[in-house]
């Protein structure tokens, strides 16, 4: 098994046993920012945006320095992760119209959408890395099944 697949199985390992019964959206996604920033020393900035009201994203919980406030649908990776409701897998944040830039040192991005079972959009989980490239496949699926996780507590 690659490291990468098996600091996600322990960290996600990690994130079940400490959300455990917890009905609480912020306290769920404080918990998931701080486990995942801290396992993989590629994840610059962490955190969720949340839906705020109709096409409008606001910073929720999140790990690195200060991320923007607002975020509306139609800007930026996260707005294009909200808008079409599936994961933006960035490798070079210059070649993306639009992409908004918090830090000047981010080179790739990745950006998962958050739903309830019901399909309800609650917000969106954002990595970005002071890396080219740096995330792959196997950290899409593994973002995908933790904001899953996210998603089953905001509904
Ligand atoms: N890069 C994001 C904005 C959030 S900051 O990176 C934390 C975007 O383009 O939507």
């Amino acid at each position: 098994m690659t490291d990468r697949r098996q600091r996600y199985n322990e960290t996600i390992g990690h994130i079940k046993s400490l959300i455990a019964g917890e009905t609480d959206l912020i306290a769920v996604m404080a918990t998931v920012t701080c486990e995942l920033h801290h396992a993989f020393d590629y994840f610059d900035w962490t955190g969720f945006y949340r839906v705020v009201e109709e096409g409008l994203l606001k910073i929720g919980p999140y790990q690195g320095t200060h991320g923007c406030l607002r975020i509306p649908f139609e800007r930026g990776v996260c707005g294009a992760a909200a808008r079409t409701r599936t994961t933006q897998l960035v490798d070079d944040v210059s070649r993306f119209e639009g992409h908004i830039a918090c830090s000047s040192s981010t080179r790739s991005e990745i950006v998962v959408p958050v739903m309830t079972p019901a399909g309800a959009l609650i917000a969106v989980l954002d990595v970005d890395s002071n890396q080219p490239a740096a995330f792959n496949e196997c950290d899409q699926a593994n973002l995908e099944a933790i904001c899953k996780l996210v998603g089953e507590t905001g509904g």
